[in-house]
């Protein structure tokens, strides 16, 4: 038997990548008051959320899931948040029009604040400084006042994620997403890119789609779907005083649910089995994300699924292989074959960013497109070997025309990162290159929708 788990039994575990707080009082302060603040989504909305991925986890639905890599304070606007739903839309008709399959779209949106870091400290010249771990923690620029963990930047965090979320209910329920506009959603420099070029051919051939279908009484009335969208918020589960303080009992059911996210996800760097993220994530009911890294090793994987998962609910777990596109084939095969024969049901998510990071020439943190569309190869390919279904993506994209990921159509030069290096913390791939991204997946999903449908024609000759 466990032992009993409460919203802060995560304090007597080690808690790794955490900031140190200088006033403890102002902490204590600032928690209680954002433990009485409304929660940010409902429990409700989190089920729905599980119920769409474990569609996901029975290969009838595909994982879309994207956004920045740190949200920031200075990057708020409504513009930046409606050009990346923009972009989700765009890729979300990319691929379910090739895969045939329902997309689940969630944002790494409305709380993605908190960074874990390789060191604790930076040191420039004879300064050494507290690492900078996301605007919820403390401000980038690289002085004293500025490093110094702040938890008031908490409350500035929630009113922020309140809004962001606000936002995007409105686009999702509101109209915006009515796939009649799909027209509507190409924007500037993405409309102009070949991946633009590409998208307004496709979103020509839906447009006739449903004149056709309403021709034959499929309507938007009939078929709510084509005028609205369900979009769901995600981030790491990585600052847990604050996730603790949003962490609420749902009265229908009386089950913990962390209501700062529909969706909240383990790092690679505090995903140990007896530390305090676990501990935390274990006890809420929300959909769970567990990054994968090359040093995940199937035993302790078993072990993390059995301790966040006991009861093996479909669309509780989302495993997120991030393994680098040179380590994708010898590390990701032996956790699919071990978690398929263990009969562990997951989505199996990949995350082709995180693995390929690399400084380039010029001094910028960068990621090649080729390496990050060669780890996703990789992952499909890894997954049709192991006959497991490959259902979802996550990637750190903006709808903005950043230059921070050299490579894809438009072929940005290693000396051109500097043009508008903009992120917070990792490169993210700008709007055109994940529209790109997702033409080159729509052709694995639509491999694998074929293979599926031969599978099942056979077994029905059987
Ligand atoms: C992230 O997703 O921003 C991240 C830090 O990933 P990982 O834990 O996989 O390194
Ligand atoms: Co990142």
């Amino acid at each position: 038997m466990p032992a009993k788990w409460t919203p802060d039994s995560w304090r007597a575990r080690t808690a790794r990548q955490m900031p140190v707080y200088p006033d403890a009082a102002a902490l204590a302060g600032v928690e209680k008051r954002l433990a009485g603040y409304p929660p940010l989504v409902f429990a409700g909305e989190a089920r729905e959320l599980k119920a769409q991925l474990a569609k996901a986890a029975e290969g009838k639905a595909v994982l879309l899931q994207g956004g920045d890599c740190a949200e920031s304070f200075a990057e708020f606007s409504a513009n930046n948040i409606r050009d990346t739903f923009k972009v989700i839309l765009q890729m979300t008709v990319v691929l379910m029009y090739a895969g045939g399959l329902p997309v689940v779209k969630v944002g790494r949106m409305a709380g993605q604040f908190a960074k874990p870091r390789s060191s604790d400290v930076e040191t420039v010249g004879d300064t050494t400084l507290p690492a900078y771990r996301g605007d919820i923690i403390s401000g980038i620029e690289f002085t004293k006042e500025a490093r110094t963990p702040d938890p008031e930047r908490m409350i500035q965090v929630y009113s922020q994620s309140a809004a962001t979320l606000n936002l995007l209910r409105a686009f999702a329920r509101g109209g915006y997403a009515d796939l009649h506009r799909v027209h509507g959603w190409t924007q500037g420099f993405i409309d102009r890119s070949p991946a633009g070029e590409r998208f307004r051919e496709l979103a020509d051939r839906i447009s006739d789609s449903l004149q056709f279908m309403s021709a034959v009484g499929v309507t938007a009335e009939a078929a709510p779907q084509i005028r609205e969208a369900s979009f769901f918020t995600s981030h790491e589960a990585l600052l847990l005083p604050y996730e603790e303080a949003l962490t609420r009992v749902d009265s229908t059911t009386g089950d913990w649910y962390d209501c700062s996210a529909h969706m909240v996800w383990i790092g690679d760097r505090t995903r140990q089995l007896d530390g305090a993220h676990v501990e935390f994530c274990r006890g809420i009911k929300n959909p769970i994300g567990l990054k994968c890294g090359p040093t995940s090793d199937p035993d302790e994987l078993i072990r993390l699924i059995d301790a966040l998962n006991p009861e093996n609910e479909s669309g509780r777990l989302t495993l997120i292989a991030r393994m680098g596109d040179d380590k994708v084939a010898a590390k990701l095969p032996p956790l699919l074959r071990r978690v398929a024969r263990e009969g562990r049901k997951v989505v199996w998510s990949c995350d082709p960013m995180h693995g390929n990071t690399i400084k380039s020439a010029s001094g910028y943190k960068t990621r090649p497109f080729e390496r990050i569309l060669a780890e996703l190869r990789g992952f499909f390919d890894a997954c049709s070997a192991e006959s497991v279904f490959a259902g979802g993506v996550h990637f750190e994209m903006t709808g903005q025309n950043v230059t921070e990921c050299t490579g894809g159509a438009e072929a940005i030069q290693d000396a051109a990162l500097g043009d508008r290096y903009h992120t917070h913390c990792d490169p993210r791939l700008n709007g055109a290159q994940a529209l790109e991204l997702a033409f080159l997946l729509a052709e694995k999903l639509r491999a694998q929708t074929s293979a599926q449908t031969r599978l099942r024609a056979v077994g029905e000759d059987d």
